[in-house]
């Protein structure tokens, strides 16, 4: 790691919607600041580099990453071009990148991603920053308490009532629209799901079945409802849809309560977590609430991210999960195409 006066110099690429949010959080995260910034659209490279304070900005990754220093690369751009982008990085010595999720479109690209990151002693971390939350921190606590009893099933929903037809073509379509950015709820609100369910059944999958549907106007899937049975048998259940109304529920079934997070993957605000329970006698429910402290997940996942590179943490979301992800997701994706069982056969590499 190269390190200027303990300062970790970070450059970013994508300077659009969601890379705010990364620069917001690198004010707030002490020894850490990004110095340079990228974006194809040049306006947004400047008004980032101005409204930030960077140090340069570009319009091309690969001048960037010869001419500035960096220790380290955030990579906020469309799903489909992280894996070249990952590529580029570790061939020019960049070796600590946050890459936002999802971290790749399909099972071949994610094991390729394994490969040069195992190859290249390097650090990649995937950026899902519900999982630096203190109310995931809170349910890997509860769970870990005997009382609660096994799990049995994951219930994970990300869904919104957005209809096409409200579109605006007149102006840029937005990438989640566009199939050839990896667009479509898979790659986007599935991917919390997905890394969800596989987290907390502590297990790795083995099989799934999703149904759902494409858009006819721009042929990304904009539904996905399916189950991931794991070797452990527990069982996951996901729901995206963007014909439904908000929900961003996560629930654990275990033998002895139900844990509910009414919004877990994007949590601006208080929180709570409830957990239901049956008292002796049948149909007496009584809840316990867990309130959750307020918490900016973006500059935890920062501070996470920038400690593991000082060598001083461990990564809350290792690679090795993120693979399994992104597995997991292209599993579900061909079982909803092709209207199929998927059977999935996970090398050991990926044994938690
Ligand atoms: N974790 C979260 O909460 C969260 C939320 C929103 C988005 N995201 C993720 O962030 C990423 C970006 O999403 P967004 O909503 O900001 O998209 P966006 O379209 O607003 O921004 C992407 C930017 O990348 C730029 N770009 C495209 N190709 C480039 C290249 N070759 N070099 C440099 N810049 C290039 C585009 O011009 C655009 O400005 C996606 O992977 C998305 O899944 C994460």
């Amino acid at each position: 790691m190269r390190e200027n006066n303990n300062i970790l110099k970070i450059g970013i690429v994508g300077c659009g919607d969601h890379s705010r949010e990364h620069m917001n959080a690198a004010k707030a995260v002490p020894g850490v600041r990004i110095t340079a910034c990228c974006d194809i659209i040049e306006d947004r490279a400047r008004n980032c580099a101005e409204k930030y304070n960077c140090v340069a900005y570009y319009t091309d990754m690969e001048v960037m990453l010869k001419n500035e220093k960096l220790d380290a690369v955030i990579l906020c751009t469309w799903p489909m071009q992280h894996l070249e982008q990952i590529k580029k990085c570790l061939s020019m010595g960049i070796k600590n990148i946050l890459c936002e999720k999802s971290l790749t479109l399909s099972a071949e690209e994610a094991l390729s991603i394994w490969e040069m990151v195992e190859r290249n002693g390097a650090f990649l971390m995937e950026g899902c920053k519900y999982r630096h939350h203190p109310a995931i921190h809170k349910l890997e606590s509860i769970l870990s308490y005997k009382d609660i009893g096994k799990v049995d099933s994951i219930r994970a929903t990300f869904s919104n009532y957005e209809p096409e037809e409200n579109l605006d073509e007149g102006i840029e379509l937005d990438w989640r629209f566009r199939k050839e950015c990896g667009g479509g709820v898979p790659y986007d609100w599935m991917s919390y799901l997905v890394n969800a369910c596989n987290h907390f059944s502590g297990g790795l999958p083995t099989r799934v079945f999703a149904s759902g549907n494409e858009s006819e106007r721009y042929g990304v899937i904009n539904r996905i409802y399916g189950m991931i049975e794991y070797d452990n048998g527990i069982v996951g259940i996901i729901e995206s849809s963007k014909d439904a109304n908000f929900s961003q529920e996560l629930q654990i079934t275990c033998a002895n309560g139900i844990l509910r997070l009414p919004v877990a993957w994007g949590i601006y605000g208080e929180v709570k977590i409830t957990q239901t329970h049956r008292k002796q006698d049948w149909g007496y429910i009584l809840t316990d609430t867990y309130e959750i402290e307020e918490a900016n997940a973006f500059i935890l996942q920062l501070r996470n991210f920038a400690e593991v590179i000082k060598g001083r943490e461990q990564p809350v979301i290792p690679l090795k999960q993120s693979i399994t992800n992104a597995l997991t997701i292209d599993a579900l994706v061909t079982s909803m195409l092709e209207k199929r069982i998927v059977t999935m056969e996970l090398s050991k590499d990926f044994n938690k």
